[in-house]
């Protein structure tokens, strides 16, 4: 079995046929909880398998069982290990050691397991399980692909623990929590992707093209709808300066042995050399370059997986016109590309790939990238298979609540939680309006936003319709009746919330409003000659004698009586003003009479004497006229 423990500086050197680096490796964890029994209650920590499909972002309970026979899980389980209908699933546990990790799960899932519990078989750090290494004996690994339970490694003391709670009769329940394996920031997911253009490397580069070819559209989705931003990465070696006029460097390295990468079929007499890679994993990521500038970065997917069907090692076209070709079919700048490639066999440095070789060194948590292939999601190292599925479960579940689009909710990704019982938020089953909101992660009760009107309130309970538009949802949750060719509603527009029964009515305005029979209760057409009958939302009056019914007076009149009670008001008013009026006229007429009078006797004054003005008035223009 593989264990990765190295913690130490990064530094790749090729040496001969392998690279070989001395790096940190960060080993990605995830909690583990025991709910019972109390003894052993508490959070503990696990670390993540390399393989099989981690929960990203969800929780798994299962019921711990230590198997009597087989503990070291390498041959297949004779009995059963599935948990009986209406108990918790099982989680197997198994002790590490014999034989590799992966066939321990596979056994696992194989005897109906929901989960493998790894226990160290020494006192140490935790460490991540991996996949057997090429050429490491397991020929026959195509099952690793079928894992499809998680993993998880435990401590030796915690794996005692539960083992000595088993043998004493416990049940040991446990609750196994990745919704913080990853960060969860924002709505943005960056995401690596450590790989290389090897394609004869077994079955480790076969599902890495695999996984390539399959999640290329997601991937394109993700990205195109910036919900996801994707870099390709390569990992180089550089020979070490006194072997770099060896043979060796000379057919694996390129830029006068900058950059190498190991030998695909680890045989330098045949087929393509390490040099040839380097080559192709830089024009790899000078596509990118050059994609990404022009603002089409997840082209890179098109290349890559187009690149492998048309231009595998095993057809001998794992060349430069076989690339440039399927360059040259998707439209982009071949100038550009080979520019950003520049001469493999001169003695300089290039950007693109010193840029790469600096980011193998991993920064904060993110670890240094070691093992190909390496998928970084939100600068954590990813564990478990290549899969569509698996990866994206991951990526989804790096997505800030609600933020996650469409395609992490899909129901081979997540359950639906609003499914069940509404998820416990509030509801209008009848206008088909719910708070509910699926998530990745589970889910929210969010007052909607349904044709532009806001629901306000506590999401559980109770929302409500606010705003001007409200009454055009639903009738604001108002009641709301038609009968023949009337209908009434207590919803008004104009209020921002409530409801309130029309006149006519009575009642709460939400479930009912009852029509006021204005006859039995004496409100209105109460005179000697009226006869009332009431009507729905109203009430109909007739009167005796020939007489007409007034109906803001309430009362029965005669047809003159009528016209003027009728209108009466507002004639009155007209006659009043109309008076009013000509009155006013009348007296102002009066006054320029009156004023022209003395001014024109003013005037004559000057010129001869009149009767009563005894002399001139200097004072002619006289205020008082
Ligand atoms: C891709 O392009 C964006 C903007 O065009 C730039 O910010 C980013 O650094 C580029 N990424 C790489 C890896 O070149
Ligand atoms: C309720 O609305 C959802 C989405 O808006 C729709 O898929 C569903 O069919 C509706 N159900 C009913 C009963 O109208």
């Amino acid at each position: 079995m593989t264990m990765r423990t190295r913690q130490s500086v990064f530094w790749c050197v090729w040496v001969f046929l392998w690279g070989s680096c001395v790096a940190r490796f960060v080993v990605e964890k995830n909690n583990l909880r025991i709910t019972s029994p109390k003894s052993l209650r508490g959070i503990y920590e696990c670390a993540i398998g390399n393989f099989g499909v981690p929960k990203y972002g969800g929780t798994m309970i299962g019921s711990v069982l230590y198997p009597k026979s087989n503990q070291n899980g390498c041959k297949s389980f004779d009995s059963s290990l599935s948990s009986k209908p209406g108990t918790f699933p099982t989680f197997v546990l198994i002790d590490r050691g014999d034989c590799f990790f992966t066939l321990k799960a596979w056994n696992a899932q194989k005897g109906g397991a929901a989960a493998i519990l790894v226990a160290d078989d020494r006192i140490e750090p935790l460490i991540t399980m991996d996949t057997p290494e090429e050429g490491n004996g397991a020929s026959n690994d195509d099952y690793i692909e079928k894992i499809s339970i998680p993993s998880a490694l435990i401590s030796k003391s915690l794996g005692d623990s539960i083992k000595k709670a088993l043998s004493g009769g416990a049940m040991v329940n446990v609750n196994l929590d990745w919704r913080e394996a990853l960060p969860h920031p924002d709505e943005r997911v960056e995401y690596e992707f450590w790989t290389s253009s090897n394609d004869e490397c077994g079955p480790k580069c076969e599902s890495e093209i695999n996984f390539v070819k399959s999640f290329k559209g997601s991937a394109q989705l993700l990205e195109q709808k910036g919900y996801a931003k994707f870099t390709p990465h390569y990992i180089t070696w550089y020979c070490p300066e006194t072997f770099i006029l060896s043979q060796q460097c000379k057919s694996q390295c390129i830029n006068n042995g900058r950059y190498c990468a190991p030998d695909p079929e680890l045989d330098f007499s045949k087929g393509y050399s390490g040099r040839d890679v380097v080559v192709q994993n830089l024009r790899q990521a000078c596509f990118f370059k050059v994609a990404n500038e022009s603002g089409k970065p997840w082209q890179w997917w098109d290349y890559v997986t187009d690149f492998s069907i048309r231009c595998p090692m095993r057809q001998n076209k794992y060349t430069e016109e076989c690339s440039d070709q399927v360059i040259k079919s998707l439209g982009v700048d071949l100038k550009k590309v080979k520019d950003c490639v520049g001469d493999p066999s001169a003695n300089v440095d290039n950007p693109v790939l010193n840029a790469e070789q600096d980011a193998q060194i991993g920064n904060g948590d993110r670890g240094d990238v070691t093992i190909l292939p390496t998928l970084i999601i939100n600068n954590r190292q990813y564990r478990g298979k290549l899969s569509r599925a698996a990866v994206l479960k991951a990526i989804c579940s790096g997505f800030q609540e609600t933020t996650e689009p469409s395609i992490c909710l899909s129901p081979d990704i997540e359950t639906n939680e609003c499914l069940q019982n509404n998820g416990g938020c509030w509801q209008d089953t009848a206008a088909n309006i719910t708070a509910c909101r699926d998530t990745f992660r589970g889910r929210v009760c969010e007052c909607p936003i349904v044709q532009n009107v806001q629901f306000v309130g506590d999401g559980y309970t109770h929302c409500e319709a606010t705003g001007s538009l409200r009454c055009a949802i639903n009738n604001g949750g108002c009641w709301k009746e038609t009968q023949g060719s009337r209908s009434f509603s207590a919803c008004i527009d104009d209020h921002t919330k409530g409801c309130k029964c029309p006149p006519g009515f009575r009642g709460d305005g939400v479930h009912s409003c009852k029509d006021v029979d204005e006859c039995k209760e004496k409100t209105a057409c109460q005179c000697s000659e009226c006869q009332c009958k009431n009507t729905w939302g109203s009430y109909e009056c007739t009167c005796s004698d020939g007489l007409f019914y007034a109906r803001d007076n309430d009362m029965c009149i005669g047809k003159y009586a009528a016209t003027v009670a009728g209108g009466g008001i507002v004639w009155l008013v007209i006659l009043i003003l109309a008076v009013a009026g000509a009155g006013g006229y009348a007296f102002y007429k009066y006054r320029i009479r009156k004023y022209m009078d003395s001014e024109i006797r003013a005037i004559m004054a000057q010129y001869m004497p009149l009767d009563n003005q005894p002399e001139v008035s200097s004072q002619a223009h006289h205020e008082d006229v």
